[in-house]
């Protein structure tokens, strides 16, 4: 049986992410990257959001794979090697291995840790494939090791991570994505405009777990910067902006409050908001226009029967 590698790029320059954290926080606007979210903890929330009746995207794009495989692999397969990005718990891109006849499976997340346990679960399963975890915050640069191998590469980007970006940050994530997987092809799952209250029950579910998820942020502040938040000062929000086609969630001050960390502090009035997350939602073809404008060939696509989610194959 092989093991999984596990190799750390650009590994946490803890002065850098102070530096992020801390001008973030002191914006006019206060906002903190929602990458932060994904500590082993935040990681393990955002598995359970994917479970919550509310949250349609994760399996209304697994049935759009499932009931679409044999297509999609005709259109993007074989893949000996499979790059997954955001990987997580790397349960979207286990099931494509078959039907891709993926050889190599290059798991990247910017949550290392959380990335190994899922490989070794992983091997057990495929004990002839090689199986390569990369600890990478791809969203600052897309720079794929050497160990990934040459030849051409499947670039597989699910859950509509990429509504994370702006329009604009999202052509430029394209473009280099695009760059990365030349002679190869890109496997992206993206979610659709829909009515307002399907997108805000979705990121303000019934059990709070998408609270929890977004409250658990301070919690890493805390730790990361040595902030003091207190975690029942701040509420969570999440609304839609039908105008930007996003929905934005921030965390809302419940009273005054003054949170101090290494180097500084902040006031904030009650009702201040810290901006955590965008997640854009697109109309099908803007979609597929932004993809030939970042460089790769007219894509097909694949939808749900209610048109909520959409897979593009695309080739670079
Ligand atoms: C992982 C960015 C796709 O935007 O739906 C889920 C994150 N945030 N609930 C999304 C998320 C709150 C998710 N992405």
């Amino acid at each position: 049986m092989n093991a999984p590698r596990l190799i750390q790029i650009g590994a946490d320059d803890a002065d850098a992410v102070h530096a992020e954290l801390i001008a973030g926080l002191a914006a006019a606007r206060p906002a903190v990257p929602p990458k932060f979210f994904y500590d082993a903890l935040g990681s393990r929330l955002f598995a359970a959001i994917t479970e919550l009746p509310e949250y349609y995207p994760t399996r209304t794009e697994a049935a759009i794979l499932r009931e679409h495989l044999a297509a999609i692999a005709a259109a993007v397969g074989p893949a000996p090697t499979l790059v997954d990005l955001g990987a997580g718990n790397c349960e979207k891109a286990a099931r494509l291995f078959e039907a891709l006849a993926v050889r190599r499976y290059v798991a990247v997340d910017i949550a290392a840790e959380y990335l190994l346990s899922a490989l070794d679960r992983l091997q057990y399963q495929h004990p002839d494939m090689e199986l390569l975890g990369v600890g990478l915050d791809f969203s600052s640069a897309l720079a794929l090791p050497e160990v990934v191998g040459p030849g051409p590469r499947l670039l597989f980007y699910p859950g509509s991570s990429i509504g994370n970006f702006s329009p604009d940050a999202a052509l430029a994530f394209l473009r280099r994505m695009h760059a990365a997987c030349a002679g190869g092809r890109l496997l992206i799952g993206v979610d659709l405009v829909k009515p307002r209250d399907v997108l805000e029950a979705a990121y303000d579910d019934a059990l709070g777990v998408t609270a929890a998820f977004n409250r658990n942020l301070l919690a890493r502040l805390n730790r990361l910067i040595g902030a003091d938040f207190v975690l029942a000062d701040w509420r969570h929000v999440a609304f839609h902006d039908a105008a930007r086609s996003r929905i934005e969630m921030h965390l809302e001050a419940a009273r005054d409050v003054t949170v101090r960390w290494s180097g500084g502090e902040r006031h904030f009035t009650r009702g201040e908001r810290i901006h955590t997350e965008n997640s854009y939602k697109w109309r099908l073809d803007d979609f597929a226009d932004l993809l030939v404008a970042a460089g790769f060939r007219p894509p097909r696509a694949w939808r749900d029967p209610r048109d909520w989610f959409a897979v593009f194959a695309a080739e670079a």
